[in-house]
């Protein structure tokens, strides 16, 4: 077992639901009266490490960390830092770490936060690893939907797009699951669809999931819409890719079919996947969920720094120094002097930084 002297937040799954539902309830308080919030960081440093490009989760994190008083320092290009010169993740980040009191990090492997975590001296928050989690897009995308439908429960959510390479739904599955009566319906290719540990993981909850790969289907029962990009950067060849770019298109005539009070999410870049005239849509809410994002990094980074040093586990399988993981894109294969956890489930061993499962020996 190996434990992390800090609160971090890797994986929403690491804190309970009361954690998240009081992040959110905080974070509508914000909406409310952001004035109220303007000196509760005041002295306090925030690093932003963005190893992969981003708008909305850095810039939201960035004034979140503004409007509450505090500054921030970071690179939003490791080509800028020295990174460039061949340093390696640990290094970087126990640095980066030592200056600042809570450090936000994406990165394109799949574990990297937590990598990071097992060395640095400050909290780390995962703002997407890979493929794998991105969990404040998931703490934004629950509180539009506490704020525009009223409750976290007795919901059809639609995740539509690209459900394989998309770390928001994979993150959003692990979470929502835990609320009373949330039905997924999963609208992707069989290329695109979600990842089989996600299935598991709702089967072991008893949550209720179905495949449908047709939107207009799909469409009329949903509650919620969850359109998603089809991930270019993820993809082996750009041939793939555009093969399969298109096959989720939301446009005004498909939203017709939609309920009434439907709400369309999207956690944004969108490319092709919703017609602009969709947005004007009073159901449409991506632009909006985009500014609950920066209300939501608001509360959680004043919820961390309230308690730093809560004390929890980051590995809590066992050592397999011989054992690769089976992920190219895990992390234990850029940082080589990662230690190789895995836990046990039956005769398969599930890495701890990506969760990739593989047979044991
Ligand atoms: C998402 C991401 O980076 O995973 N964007 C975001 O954080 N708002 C979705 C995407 O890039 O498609």
């Amino acid at each position: 077992m190996v434990n992390s002297r800090f609160t971090n937040l890797i994986d929403l799954n690491d804190m309970s639901s009361e954690w998240w539902l009081n992040v959110v309830k905080r974070a509508s308080d914000i909406c409310d009266d952001p004035a109220k919030y303007a000196k509760v960081c005041d002295g306090k440093i925030m690093a932003t490490l963005f190893y992969e490009p981003s708008t909305r989760t850095q810039m939201s994190f960035q004034t979140a960390m503004l409007r509450l008083g505090g500054t921030i320092i970071g690179f939003d290009n490791p080509a800028t830092s020295s990174v460039a010169k061949g340093e390696n993740l640990k290094d970087t980040t126990k640095i980066v770490s030592s200056y600042a009191d809570i450090m936000v990090m994406r990165h394109p492997s799949e574990g990297a936060a937590k990598a990071a975590a097992l060395t640095a001296d400050c909290p780390i928050i995962n703002a997407g690893d890979g493929s794998h989690l991105h969990p404040t897009q998931t703490l934004t995308d629950m509180l539009t939907l506490y704020r525009e439908k009223g409750r976290l429960e007795n919901l059809t959510i639609g995740l539509c797009g690209d459900l394989k390479n998309g770390r928001t739904v994979h993150s959003m599955c692990k979470a929502l699951s835990s609320f009373k009566g949330i039905k997924f319906v999963f609208i992707s290719t069989k290329e695109l669809g979600m990842p089989q540990y996600i299935k598991d993981i709702l089967m072991a909850k008893n949550c209720q999931f179905s495949e449908n790969p047709s939107l207009e289907d799909a469409i009329g029962e949903l509650d919620m819409l969850y359109m998603t990009r089809v991930q270019k950067e993820r993809f082996a060849s750009e041939e793939e890719y555009l093969a399969l770019k298109d096959a989720y298109i939301l446009d005004k005539k498909k939203l017709n079919k939609a309920k009434s009070d439907c709400i369309v999410l999207h956690p944004l870049p969108r490319v092709d996947e919703i017609t602009m005239d969709v947005d004007d849509d009073p159901r449409a809410m991506f632009f909006k969920q985009a500014k609950y994002g920066m209300y939501v990094r608001m509360a959680l980074i004043m919820t961390i720094l309230e308690n730093p040093n809560e004390s929890r586990p980051l590995l809590t399988g066992s050592t397999y120094p011989s054992v690769a993981c089976g992920n190219p894109n895990c992390i234990t294969h850029k940082e080589g002097y990662l230690p190789k956890y895995f836990r046990g489930l039956g005769d398969m061993l599930e890495c701890e930084y990506c969760d990739e499962r593989r047979l044991g020996n």
